[in-house]
C-alpha cells in the first residue's frame, strides 16, 4: 500500500546530525566533543589531493622543499582547529573516534595505520577524513534521496568534525534498531557479515532489552516517529547508544531490506510472520560486506597501474609530513559508561 511508504524529508536526515541529537542522549551515548568546520577547511576537504596542514612547529623538509613541482599554495594551515582538536583528544582521553555530522571515514580506515579509526594525533584524523568518500558524500550529498530537495540546491549545513572517546566496541553484540511510528518493527545484527554462535541462546533475551531500553531511552524523544539507531550491548542490560541514521535508503538495511521495511504494516494480519529480531544463525547466512568495494581503493589502484602519476606524488609528500607514530597500544583510558538497566535513570 503505497499510503505507508514513508518518504524521506530533509529534516529527517538533520535530526540524525551528531549535533542535533547528542544533547538530547548525552547521557546514554559516549562522551563527545563538537568542533566548528570553517569554510575553508571544508574546502581542503573537498579539494583533490591528501595534502596534510603545515603546521607552524613542522620541521622543514629538504626534500619538499627541493621539489620544483610543489603548489605551496596547497599545503593548507589551521592553527585554531588543529590546537582545538588536540584539547579535544586529550581531554576525552588520549584516542578519540572521528566523523562529520552524519558519517565516520570508516571506508579510509585502511589508509589508517593500525587499520582502525582510532586516532590519538591531528593527522590521524586529516588523513582519514581526506581519504573517505563517506565522509565526500556528508559533504556533498547529505540529502540524496530526501523528496523536499533539488539536486544541485545549496545545502547550507553546518559542517562539525566530532570527536567521540574511543571505546572498544565488540561488533558481535551491536544492533541497529529500525523503529516506524516509534515502535520497533526490527532489530539487526550490526555486523551480518559474520556469524557470532553465542548469539543465538541469547535472542530472545537481547531482543527484550532493546525493547525496554527503547521503551525507557529512546521512543517519544527523538523528534520524529520514523528512525534507526544503532545500540551496543555492553553486558546484560547494559546499552550504549551509538549513533541515529535516518529511515530510508541511505541507511544500510542490514538483515532486512527496505522494501520491506518501508512496506510494512503492523497492523495487517500478514505481518504476524514478520521477523522483527534477526541475526545470522549459521555459517550460510552470512553476507557479504557492504565495504567489499572500498577494500582495493581507487587510488591504490591509480598508484599501482600508474594511471595517476599525481596522486604517487600526494601519498609521498603526504608520508613525509607524518612524524613517527608513538601511539600507545595500551587500553587505560575510561570508557563511556554504559546505561545499566538494573540502575535508576538519571
Ligand atoms: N567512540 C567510538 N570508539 C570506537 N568505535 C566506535 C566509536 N563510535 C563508533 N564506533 C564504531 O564504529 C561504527 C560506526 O560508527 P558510526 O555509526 O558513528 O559511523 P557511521 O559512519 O555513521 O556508520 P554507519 O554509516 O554504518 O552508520 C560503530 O558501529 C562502532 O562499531
Ligand atoms: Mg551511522
Amino acid at each position: 500500500m503505497l499510503s505507508l511508504v514513508p518518504v524521506m524529508k530533509k529534516q529527517q536526515v538533520l535530526n540524525c546530525s551528531f549535533s542535533a541529537w547528542y544533547p538530547i542522549f548525552k547521557h546514554i551515548t559516549i562522551d563527545s566533543h563538537i568542533l566548528p568546520l570553517s569554510k575553508e577547511f571544508l574546502a581542503y576537504l573537498d579539494a583533490d589531493g591528501i595534502y596534510l596542514p603545515k603546521s607552524p612547529t613542522d620541521a622543514p623538509s629538504d626534500i619538499i622543499d627541493d621539489t620544483e613541482e610543489i603548489d605551496h599554495n596547497k599545503t593548507p594551515s589551521f592553527p585554531d582547529l588543529e590546537a582545538s582538536i588536540k584539547e579535544s583528544i586529550q581531554s576525552l582521553g588520549g584516542r578519540v573516534f572521528p566523523k562529520l555530522n552524519w558519517s565516520s571515514p570508516r571506508d579510509a580506515s585502511w589508509m589508517a595505520r593500525g587499520n582502525t579509526l582510532r586516532c590519538s594525533r591531528v593527522n590521524d584524523i586529516l588523513l582519514l577524513l581526506k581519504s573517505s568518500d563517506f565522509v565526500s558524500h556528508d559533504l556533498s550529498l547529505p540529502f540524496e534521496h530526501c523528496t523536499d530537495c533539488e539536486d544541485g540546491q545549496e545545502n547550507n549545513v553546518k559542517y562539525e568534525l566530532i570527536l567521540r572517546r574511543w571505546t572498544d566496541i565488540s561488533e558481535a553484540t551491536e544492533f541497529r534498531v529500525f523503529v516506524k511510528n516509534d515502535d520497533i518493527i526490527g532489530i539487526s545484527q550490526r555486523d551480518h557479515t559474520n556469524f557470532f554462535p553465542d548469539l543465538i541462546p541469547l535472542a530472545n533475551d537481547i531482543n527484550l532489552e532493546i525493547e525496554d531500553f527503547h521503551d525507557r531511552h529512546i521512543a517519544g524523544n527523538f523528534p520524529d516517529h520514523n528512525y534507526v539507531y544503532d545500540i551496543y550491548r555492553q553486558d546484560k542490560r547494559k546499552f550504549l547508544l551509538i549513533d541515529f541514521n535516518p529511515f530510508g535508503e541511505v541507511t544500510d538495511p542490514l538483515l532486512f531490506n527496505w522494501t520491506d521495511l518501508n512496506q510494512l504494516d503492523v497492523t495487517s494480519p500478514e505481518s504476524q510472520s514478520w521477523e522483527t529480531f534477526r541475526i545470522v544463525r549459521s555459517f550460510e547466512g552470512i553476507q557479504p560486506s557492504q565495504y567489499l568495494s572500498y577494500s582495493i581503493p581507487t587510488d591504490i589502484l591509480h598508484l599501482t597501474t600508474g594511471l595517476d602519476a599525481n596522486k604517487l606524488a600526494d601519498f609521498l609528500r603526504m608520508e613525509l609530513q607524518m612524524p613517527d607514530q608513538q601511539e600507545s597500544s595500551s587500553s587505560d583510558d575510561e570508557d563511556a559508561s554504559p546505561v545499566d538497566e538494573d540502575q535508576p535513570e538519571k
